[in-house]
């Protein structure tokens, strides 16, 4: 396979639709082996066979990101296909439209679980193997919410503002291993 992303596999979260589908696409399309994963199995199923259907190297799995041990399978099963994990794209999440005085604690945490937690616990599962090649990237798909929010989108704002904070944080990190955790959009103009 020739492409941009030739040599990479790389692992998209919430994949099964939307961005997260359209990534992988792209991803496919410049040439590198994808991951997917989700916990929409018949969507993900589609998706996957749509992918295969163009001639990629694809691999699935159904698994929730906010379990640490649904993730720690889910990669073990995606590296068993494809190779090391070389560029992981933090995708899945959701929205959020609560009433800060009548939201429940775990109404908070299951927004939190995916937006924030979910991210560090698939960036947890991958980065030993790019640490230890000395290669790989992590993209987190945050929100214009974490800048500038609008009424009636709580606490998404506040889960997505964290997400760019831990990207920043990771950034730091793990760039002495030559990985790559991007903070802000590639330029696309002057
Ligand atoms: N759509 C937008 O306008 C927009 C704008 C800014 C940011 N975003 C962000 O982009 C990302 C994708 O958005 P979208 O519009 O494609 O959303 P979507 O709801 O269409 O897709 C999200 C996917 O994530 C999966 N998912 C959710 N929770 C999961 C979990 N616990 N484990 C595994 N998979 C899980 C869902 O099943 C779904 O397939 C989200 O992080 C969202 O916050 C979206």
């Amino acid at each position: 396979m020739s492409g941009r992303l030739a040599d990479e596999v790389v692992l998209v979260t919430g994949a099964a639709r939307g961005i997260g589908g359209a990534v992988a696409a792209k991803a496919a399309e410049e040439g590198a082996a994808v991951a997917l994963l989700d916990v929409l199995a018949d969507e993900l199923a589609a998706t996957t066979a749509a992918l295969e259907q163009t001639g990629a190297r694809v691999a699935a799995a159904v698994g929730d990101i906010t379990d640490e041990h649904a993730v720690r399978r889910s990669v073990d099963l995606l590296v068993a296909e494809l190779g090391p994990v070389t560029v992981l794209v933090n995708n899945a999440g959701r929205n959020a439209y609560a009433d800060a005085t009548a939201m429940t604690v775990a109404e908070w945490d299951s927004v939190f679980d995916v937006d924030l937690k979910g991210a560090w616990l698939m960036a947890r599962q991958v980065l030993p193997s790019m640490i230890a090649h000395r290669h790989g990237s992590i993209v987190n798909i945050a929100s214009i919410h974490s800048q500038l929010t609008t009424a009636g989108m709580f606490p998404y704002a506040a889960a997505k503002s964290g997400l760019v904070g831990m990207t920043r944080s990771l950034a730091l990190d793990v760039a002495r291993h030559d990985i790559r955790v991007p903070t802000s959009p590639a330029p696309t103009g002057p």
